[in-house]
């Protein structure tokens, strides 16, 4: 390598080697829920991790990510975009259901944060829940474009003012934090469809593209589906992407109405 090759790596080295901090420790504590399969007998605990917010990066899901590299590998949660797209990140913290990815930590360091995963559902293992029936109850509503016609040659068109109809819906990444945090889903899961899935019913009842909408709302005609949720308004509050779960519920009820 020529000298000047060497001197440009150097230059480049020193310029992105991470700046030395001579800050003192912050030391916050995380107090995070434990439960094993593999030892089914030793009941749920929290435990608690020690982390320097002056080593860390600024959101949750840094630290939990920290503490697995660093401090114990056993730690388990589901990550994979770390910027609020994919919805696997979602548990509750500090009491609230959120994404690990989009939730500051707050360097408040008297505080420990507590972090469970999403309630009232059966837990995999730590802070991983059982998605199973939430996607089942996804996939019962067909959440894909239905026609009765044969399909279009090219593309299926749509008016602009059709299309914004869309939004606010359509942005949804299937977390789960609204269903988990709504009182009626936490004890009719079982029948009641919960925000999450019936805001995307309502997505594809008022897509101009799907010809399904009257029998998507028959579908939904019994005491449970949707009649279960009493406007309590967690779901909207809780969402981490800003949306009205509750609204759409509210407009499917509506249309369910008129149908008589
Ligand atoms: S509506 Fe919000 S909270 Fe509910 S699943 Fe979609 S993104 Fe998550
Ligand atoms: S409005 Fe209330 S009852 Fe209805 S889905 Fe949302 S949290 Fe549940
Ligand atoms: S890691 Fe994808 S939403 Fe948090």
């Amino acid at each position: 390598m020529n000298a000047s090759l060497i001197s440009y790596y150097t230059a480049l080295a020193q310029a992105t080697a991470a700046p030395a901090t001579s800050k003192a420790p912050l030391l916050k504590t995380f107090e995070i829920y434990r439960w094993n399969p593999e030892t089914p007998d030793v009941a749920p605990k929290l435990q608690s991790y020690k982390v320097d917010l002056n080593q860390c990066g600024p959101m949750v899901l840094d630290a939990l990510i920290k503490i697995k590299n660093e401090e114990d590998s056993t730690l388990t949660f589901r990550r994979s975009c770390r910027e609020g797209i994919c919805g696997s990140c979602a548990m509750n913290i500090g009491g609230g259901n959120t994404l690990a990815c989009l939730s500051r930590i707050d360097r408040d360091v008297a505080q420990p944060l507590k972090i469970y995963p999403l309630p009232h559902m059966y837990v995999v293992k730590d802070l991983v829940p059982d998605l199973t029936h939430f996607y089942k109850q996804y996939k019962s509503i067909e959440p894909y474009l239905k026609q009765k016609t044969p399909p279009p040659e090219k593309e299926n068109l749509q008016s602009i003012e059709d299309r914004k109809k869309l939004d606010g819906l359509y942005e949804c990444i299937l977390c789960a934090c609204c269903s988990t945090s709504c009182p009626s889903y936490w004890w009719n899961s079982d029948v009641y469809l919960g925000p999450a899935v019936l805001m995307q019913a309502y997505r594809w009842m008022i897509d101009s593209r799907d010809h399904f909408g009257a029998e998507r709302r028959q579908a939904l005609q019994d005491p449970f589906s949707v009649y279960r949720c009493h406007t309590i308004m967690n779901c909207t509050r809780t969402c981490p992407k800003g949306l009205n779960p509750g609204l759409a519920i509210a407009e499917i009820k509506k249309a369910m109405s008129k149908d008589g």
